[in-house]
């Protein structure tokens, strides 16, 4: 199949790239690239021997998201484009809800307008707020704290309602936990701009010097050792997660969580990121960071039934990979 990816060049995108292609899929990337580098297409080429298109676009913008379906045919898409850090949507809402819905609003459209029925959309266990894990895809959703997670809410409402009103477009709304790692070749990972606000990449950044130490947010939660729990998942699982999720698309709209079902606490995956690569990381508890919840993991029954996947990658893998890929990044 023909596969529209936008947001392509970024984390989980390029290597969901990587896993079409391998796949025998072909790819075109849309991106505007204001959170990623032109670069990565030839890292993906490299990776996988395949040749992939690139339009620098912002899928934001209706006429350029008319214009690229006019002069292509695809037989799918896969919906990554879009503003993703928490504490900035805190002081932006305006640009992350005009960003990210319109992108959503207006993928839609040309997919109903040019034929196009497979639709795959990357959103997140944010949308289920501080529910108890683990969590369901039948979960009544809480109120998420912050504009990020309440635009993936109403992207995936939107997605819904236009699954509804025609019967020839088809959504696999897909929430993902925590991605990290990188793929093994070192080519493609994480290249957070300026400072990092997610665990591994400040991890990563600790272990090359640019941080003295790490600062753990708060360890008097009510879990095994006080810090906050998380799933985290291998991004190659989450790619290849995708690729399946895609193939599998069959009619209305499917939700799937993609993690891994195990939660793993912040010192654990500090010294599991100490034993995977030899190194010591130094940290400071200090308080809490707002809007954190202490526990979120997901249950995976219905992604392994449903989509025959299930993540296999473990915590060490995800460590060793995340430090390879930060020692091979050049800027
Ligand atoms: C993980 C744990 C922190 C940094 C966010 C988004 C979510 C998704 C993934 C997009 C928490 C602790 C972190 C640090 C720390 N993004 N921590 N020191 O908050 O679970 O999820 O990223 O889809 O939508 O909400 O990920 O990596 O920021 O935090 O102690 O310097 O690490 O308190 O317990 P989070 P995270």
């Amino acid at each position: 199949m023909n596969i529209l990816v936008t947001g392509g060049t970024g984390y989980i995108g390029s290597h969901t790239c990587v896993s079409l292609l391998e796949a025998g899929h072909s790819v075109v990337i849309a991106d505007n690239l204001s959170n990623s580098r032109k670069e990565t297409v030839n890292k993906i080429k490299e990776i996988t021997n395949r040749d992939v298109l690139f339009h620098e676009i912002d899928v934001s913008n209706k006429d350029q998201v008319k214009k690229l379906f006019s002069n292509n045919k695809f037989d799918g898409v896969i919906h990554f484009a879009g503003y993703k850090a928490v504490g900035e949507s805190l002081d932006l809402p305006i640009s992350y809800y005009s960003n990210n819905l319109f992108s959503t609003i207006f993928l839609a459209e040309a997919c109903i307008n040019y034929g196009v029925r497979r639709f795959v959309f990357s959103s997140s266990a944010t949308v289920y707020g501080d529910n108890q894990a683990p969590f369901k895809e039948t979960m009544k959703l809480l109120p998420t704290t912050n504009p990020y997670g309440s635009t993936k809410e109403m992207s995936e409402r939107i997605l819904t309602d236009v699954a509804k009103a025609n019967s020839s477009f088809s959504v696999s709304i897909l929430r993902y936990f925590n991605p990290i790692g990188a793929h093994q070749s070192g080519l493609i990972g994480e290249i957070p701009k300026g400072h990092p606000n997610n665990l591994m990449p400040y991890i990563t950044n600790v272990a090359k010097g640019k941080f003295d130490k790490l600062f753990v947010f708060g360890n008097d939660y009510s879990t095994l050792d006080g810090t906050g729990v998380r799933d985290y998942i291998h991004v190659m699982d989450l790619a290849e997660g995708h690729v399946k999720a895609l193939e599998s698309i069959d009619s209305g709209v499917e939700v799937f969580n993609l993690g891994t079902g195990q939660g793993t606490s912040v010192l654990q995956l500090l010294k599991a990121f100490e034993q995977a690569n030899g190194l010591e990381i130094p940290y400071e508890i200090v308080e809490r960071r707002p809007g954190d919840i202490a526990t979120c993991f997901a249950d995976t029954t219905k992604a392994e039934k449903h989509l025959c996947w299930k993540a296999k990658r473990g915590i060490f893998e995800m460590c060793r990979d995340a430090w390879r890929f930060e020692t091979q990044y050049t800027d």
